[in-house]
C-alpha cells in the first residue's frame, strides 16, 4: 500500500514539475514589456530605462511593444490574457491600474486580479502644461483664463483611462470648468502638438516635459505634488500657486499576467530592484523628475496594496465628475 502511495506521489510531483514551466532556468528568450501608450511618452520612457538594466541582470532582452488605445486599456488587457510563462509582461500606471475601473464599465480586466504584480518602477510627479503662447502668465491667470474660455480652449489626454485624461479630469472639476478634450495615443504626441501650438493645456508626468520645459517650449504653471521637484525648482506646486485641492501624483509599474509562477515573478522583481539600484538608471531617472521607490514600496505584495488602494481613490472621484469611456 505504502509503495503505491509512494509512486502516485512521486508520478504527481513528476507532473508539476513538468507543468510548471522552468522557472529555475527562467529566462531563456527575450522577454516582451508591452507599453500600452505610443513611443516616446512617459510609460515607454520609464520601460525602456528600466527595462535596459533588467536585461542585463535577466541575461536576456527585454523588448518594448507599444500597444496603444483606449487610454492604455488595450494594452493592458493584451498583457492580462497573455501566457502567464514571464515572457509577456508590462508597465501599468495609475491610470490602467487605478483610474481604469472607474471609466470602463465593461474593463477586460480587473487590475487587481487579473495580474502578478511585480514592482513599483517610478513616482511621476503631474504638471499643469500649457502651449508657449498661452495667455496665462501663472496659474491663477491659467484657471481664470480656461474658466472664460472653456468653449474655445481644448485639453489633450492619451485616452480615457490615462494618466493624463484622470488627472486633468480632476483638474477640470476643481475649476468647474467643461473645456473640449482631445484624445491621443499617448502623451508623447501630445507633447508634439502642445509644443506645435495645435492644442492648449495638458496634465502630464514630469518624465515627460523636463526638457520642454527647460528648452521654454511650452508654458508650465504648477506641479501637484507638496514639495517641489530638485529637477525643476523654479516650478510652484499647486498649493503655492492658488490651487491647493489639485494634490495628485502618478506611478508606473511592471506587471505579470495572473497565474506567473511565484518564482518568476520574483527573479523579475529582483531585477527592477537592482535597477532601481544602479547608478546610472537611477541618474537618468532623477533627472527626469522621478520619484524612485524606496525598498518598502518596492515588493509585489506593496504594488498589489498601491493597486488596491488606487482604484478606492480613483473610482468616487471619476464617477463625481460624471465622466465614462462609454
Ligand atoms: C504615456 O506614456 O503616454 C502616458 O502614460 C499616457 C498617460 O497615461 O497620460
Amino acid at each position: 500500500m505504502l509503495k503505491r502511495v509512494a509512486s502516485a506521489l512521486a508520478g504527481l510531483a513528476c507532473l508539476v514539475a513538468a507543468s510548471l514551466p522552468a522557472a529555475a532556468e527562467y529566462p531563456e528568450r527575450p522577454i516582451t514589456m508591452i507599453v500600452p501608450f505610443a513611443a516616446g511618452g512617459p510609460t515607454d520612457i520609464i520601460a525602456r530605462i528600466v527595462g535596459e538594466h533588467m536585461a542585463k541582470t535577466l541575461g536576456q532582452a527585454v523588448v518594448v511593444e507599444n500597444v496603444a488605445g483606449a487610454g492604455g486599456t488595450t494594452g493592458s488587457t493584451r498583457a492580462a490574457q497573455a501566457k502567464p510563462d514571464g515572457y509577456t509582461i508590462m508597465m501599468g500606471h495609475m491610470g490602467t491600474h487605478g483610474a481604469a475601473p472607474a471609466l470602463y464599465p465593461n474593463l477586460k480586466y480587473d487590475p487587481a486580479k487579473d495580474f502578478a504584480p511585480v514592482g513599483l518602477a517610478a513616482g511621476t510627479p503631474i504638471l499643469i502644461v500649457a502651449k508657449k503662447d498661452f495667455p496665462a502668465k501663472d496659474l491663477k491667470e491659467f484657471v481664470a483664463y480656461v474658466k472664460a474660455n472653456e468653449g474655445k480652449v481644448n485639453e489633450a489626454h492619451a485616452g480615457v483611462g490615462s494618466v493624463s485624461f484622470t488627472t486633468c479630469t480632476l483638474l477640470q472639476s476643481i475649476m468647474g470648468t467643461k473645456t473640449g478634450r482631445v484624445a491621443y495615443r499617448g502623451t508623447g504626441p501630445v507633447l508634439n502638438d502642445l509644443v506645435a501650438g495645435q492644442v492648449d493645456f495638458a496634465c502630464d508626468q514630469i518624465v515627460n516635459l523636463v526638457s520642454q520645459i527647460q528648452s521654454g517650449n511650452i508654458k508650465v504653471y504648477a506641479i501637484a505634488t507638496e514639495q517641489r521637484s530638485d529637477t525643476l525648482p523654479n516650478v510652484p506646486t499647486s498649493k503655492e500657486a492658488g490651487l491647493p485641492e489639485f494634490q495628485v501624483s502618478a506611478w508606473n509599474a511592471i506587471f505579470a499576467p495572473k497565474g506567473t509562477a511565484p518564482e518568476i515573478v520574483a527573479k523579475l522583481n529582483a531585477a527592477l530592484v537592482k535597477a532601481l539600484d544602479d547608478e546610472n538608471t537611477r541618474k537618468r531617472l532623477l533627472e527626469l523628475g522621478s520619484v524612485i521607490p524606496d525598498t518598502a514600496g518596492r515588493s509585489s505584495d506593496a504594488l498589489h496594496k498601491l493597486v488596491e488602494s488606487e482604484v478606492a481613490r480613483w473610482t468616487p472621484v471619476l464617477k463625481a465628475a460624471g465622466v465614462t469611456a462609454n
